[in-house]
């Protein structure tokens, strides 16, 4: 009970406030009538976002160094929204092979049931993009590095080839994070996060952000997003802010430690090759030396030739790392990725299975202990098979 002598204080939470809605509810039926003149920053529906998504959108368009940011219901959200508010039947989309699995195939078995010519090209490409654009090209979709591969294209040359062909730019830059790398100071035109991996940090929730400069591609993806339906649930754009506190101290202890085990398993007899463009043996190194600022907490191994008996050895040997596919949260993990999937990709780097590892923030003696036990573990399991 408030005592009648004691007005009632106000309050400020240090933490944003998560607000639910679906229901927007307006003073007058004049207020309502205009309500969709407040797009694209403004509420009408909880389609369009609310203070929560709005909040987040705002600190994530800081950190990118971009005016706007949408946030979508996950990573793939946000790349796919972006492809769908701006490319059409009849137009050509450049796509690179080592692209995120899940845009590839939206733009390989959906786009192109639409009328839309979609054509992967080879992930460390630079300035030769430029012969590959043709009058339709409608965007370039760009990721560096590579999913799984890792492969650096030449972001730069690339951006100055689109820019002399008018020609729209995607990246995404979920490896690096903004802390790493930010695409809209290289003139890309829109920067995607999966905020799945290091925004939210923790393993617990599915976001995905595209930031732009340009208010003109706002207003139509913020119309894309509602028209797809595409809006994110307040208690995860909570989640990511609380994430987002915490980023940059996550952000140098993984990288710090991720960097120390690539180097020690680069040594090691078992692993063929290291893939991770913070490395210098790395075939990406100068391109992320000149432009990148992190190297983040995933990286890729190529062991010896086995079978796929000793890789199950090597799995079932670890202890500290969970076998999973994502990356980028406080826990580490490993995934594979199998042989006939990296021969059959265009522009393939390897014919061997592909060894994903996402460092945490255990600690790093005990997690490259751990590597070690398992490739001392797969070495037996080849021996056993010889
Ligand atoms: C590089 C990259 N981009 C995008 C995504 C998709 O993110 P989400 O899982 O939030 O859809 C992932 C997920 O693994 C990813 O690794």
């Amino acid at each position: 009970m408030t005592s009648p002598t004691l007005k009632p204080q106000p309050f400020r939470s240090l933490s944003p406030a998560v607000m639910r809605a679906s229901t927007v509810v307006f003073d007058s039926l004049a207020d309502f009538a205009r309500r969709k003149e407040r797009q694209p920053d403004g509420y009408s529906y909880g389609i369009t976002g609310t203070p929560t998504a709005r909040e987040l959108e705002h600190r994530i368009a800081a950190l990118e160094g971009g005016a706007h940011c949408i946030v979508t219901p996950s990573g793939q959200s946000a790349l796919m929204s972006t492809v769908m508010g701006f490319v059409r039947g009849g137009d050509h989309l450049l796509v690179s092979a080592a692209c995120y699995g899940a845009l590839k195939t939206f733009t390989q078995k959906w786009l192109a049931h639409f009328n839309v010519e979609v054509e992967m090209y080879a992930p460390a490409i630079g300035a030769e993009i430029e012969q590959l654009i043709r009058p339709n090209t409608r965007m370039i979709c760009l990721e560096s590095p590579g999913t799984v591969t890792m492969e650096m294209p030449d972001v730069p040359a690339v951006i100055a080839a689109a820019k002399r062909h008018d020609v729209m730019t995607m990246m995404d830059n979920t490896w690096a994070s903004p802390l790493g790398f930010k695409p809209l100071e290289h003139g890309v035109d829109f920067s995607i996060e999966a905020a799945t991996k290091f925004f939210g940090g923790h393993s617990d929730l599915l976001v995905g952000c595209i930031s732009m400069n340009d208010s003109g591609y706002y207003a139509t993806l913020r119309e894309t997003q509602s028209i797809l339906g595409q809006q994110t649930s307040p208690d995860d754009a909570f989640l990511v802010m609380r994430g987002l506190e915490t980023l940059k101290v996550r952000y140098d202890a993984q990288s710090a430690s991720t960097l120390t085990i690539a180097a020690a398993l680069e040594q090691h007899p078992q692993v063929a090759k290291v893939l991770f463009p913070a490395l210098p043996s790395d075939a990406g190194h100068a391109i992320w030396k000149r432009d990148f600022t992190g190297s983040g907490c995933l990286f890729s191994l190529i062991l010896q030739p086995g079978p796929e008996r000793s890789f199950n050895a090597f799995f079932d040997s670890l202890k500290h790392f969970a076998i999973g596919a994502s990356w980028g949260g406080v826990h580490s993990l490993a995934a594979y990725y199998p042989a006939p999937l990296q021969a059959d990709r265009p522009f393939s780097l390897t014919d061997q299975p592909i060894v994903r590892l996402s460092i945490g923030l255990e600690d790093t003696a005990l997690l490259l202990a751990d590597l070690t036990g398992a490739l001392d573990a797969f070495r037996k399991a080849r021996e056993s098979a010889d």
